[in-house]
């Protein structure tokens, strides 16, 4: 890692309480417990009787270096639902078994999470993790309907995919592994954490906003086996989309192929061709209080489009391939963007970057221009990193330093957001 690549902690001094219940997945649990830490929490775990079958306590105390809480009645005082009810930022309950769920639908309060949940008014996200059956049953899904629509919580998951036999030990499931034909898997640790960062994350600028986002490249078929295409991974966009769920938008992210994961909660719409994100994002900027355009767009496609394979024994040693002009995205959806709407767009340049850059500020409509340079080690394409320099309207050029992905597009939407809010002084919705 560069000396100058400084990781965020953008959780420091967050207070999260993590339930665990009774079910396999708690195992997850301890590496979710320890990401949480890294990214700067304070971390208390409460685990019910049931979760310490399946892992100890002390297992969360080496990852969090606090006392992992069990009992109601411990020597911490009589009120420790209260005080950790109140000092907490978010809940989160990992794995959610169907006895938890039923418990916290009923209000009980008859051991030291169901109690907590009681004493506190922070946000709850809970992550269920049961035999694919059992999620089903009505009950179940009376229970949730109850804390999700009654009590404001947050359901993260289940996914679909292989459950560990006895997924649901103890609370009367039969589950066995590769059985799943429906959700019941509990979420991976990565993805609660988005569903963390969303409940710690809401900012005004973003709740209840629409943003729209390019990402990755576009392929342009010359035969059905070979397309001009570029390096772009997608990383930037997604990066982007995700931060912006996060911060509490509804996001649709517009990707071109990539072979990344799509990002939680966001809504994916997979494309191929400039032409067809031409037409996703003629589609949906109408809406969009934000869009982002951080896809590479291929500038050209093939005129022609062969149905048969070129073979080299009748193409022969050389092969041209005519192109036409692609449209310009950015350019041409502008004028259908909504009103006050604002628009983000990226220059990847090879020399004069700034100027350059500013160019297309104008040239675009852009209202922020993220710009960097291709040639430059860490930045651009392919890695993991990036140093930018951000264009607005109105300010002078501001040179960040090397950052991740995930830092730039928080810089971004920081940015992003204060030009929001400015609009929406103008005029409000
Ligand atoms: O002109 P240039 O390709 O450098 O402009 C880059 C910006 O314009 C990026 O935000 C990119 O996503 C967008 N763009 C587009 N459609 C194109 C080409 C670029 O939306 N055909």
């Amino acid at each position: 890692m560069p000396a100058e690549l400084v990781p965020r902690r953008p959780w420091r001094g967050r207070r999260i309480l993590l339930g665990v219940t009774g079910s396999i997945a708690a195992y997850k649990s301890v590496q979710l417990a320890r990401d949480l830490t890294r990214l700067g929490a304070v971390v208390d775990v409460v685990l019910t009787e049931a979760a310490q079958k399946f892992v100890a306590p002390l297992s969360f105390e080496g990852v969090t270096g606090r006392r992992a809480l069990t009992d109601l009645f411990s020597a911490e005082g009589a009120a420790l639902h209260v005080k950790l009810g109140q000092e907490v930022d978010v809940v989160c309950v990992a794995p959610a078994t169907a006895d938890f769920l039923a418990r916290a639908a009923q209000g009980r309060a008859d051991d030291l999470l169901c109690t907590t949940l009681l004493a506190t008014r922070a946000p709850v996200v809970v992550c269920p993790a049961m035999n694919d059956r059992m999620f089903a049953h009505p009950q179940v899904q009376e229970n949730l309907a109850r804390l999700r629509d009654g009590l404001g919580y947050r359901i993260a998951g289940p996914a679909r995919g292989a459950l560990a036999a006895g997924e649901s030990a103890g609370h009367g499931g039969s589950g066995g592994v590769g059985d799943s034909e429906g959700p019941g898997r509990m979420l991976e640790p990565a993805g609660i954490e988005q569903h963390i960062g969303r409940a710690l994350g809401a900012e005004a600028a973003f709740v209840g906003r629409t943003v729209l986002v390019t990402a990755g490249p576009t392929r342009e078929a010359f035969d059905p086996v070979r397309y001009i295409g570029n390096r772009s991974s997608g990383r930037m966009g997604y990066a982007v989309a995700q931060a912006a769920w996060r911060r509490g938008a509804d996001v649709t992210l517009v990707s071109g192929p990539s072979s990344l994961e799509a990002p939680v909660g966001v809504h994916m719409l997979n494309v191929e061709t400039a032409e067809e994100m031409h037409a996703a994002v003629a589609q949906h900027i109408g809406a969009a209080d934000l869009t982002v355009f951080a896809a590479a767009v291929a500038d050209y496609r093939p005129s022609e489009a062969r149905l048969e394979k070129v073979k080299r024994r009748q193409a022969g040693d050389d092969l041209s391939v005519a192109l036409e002009s692609n449209p310009d995205i950015a350019e041409s959806t502008v004028r259908a963007r909504k009103p006050g709407g604002v628009a983000v767009g990226f220059a990847l340049e090879t020399s004069d970057l700034v100027a350059n850059a500013a160019k297309k500020l104008e040239a675009k409509s852009f209202d922020l221009v993220v710009a960097n340079d291709a040639t430059e080690a860490g930045a651009g394409f392919e890695v993991a990193t990036n140093r930018v320099t951000i264009l607005s309207r109105g300010a002078p050029p501001e040179a960040l330093p090397l950052l991740s992905k995930d830092e730039v597009s928080e810089e971004i939407l920081d940015r992003a957001g204060r030009v929001l809010q400015a609009r929406l002084a103008e005029s409000p919705r």
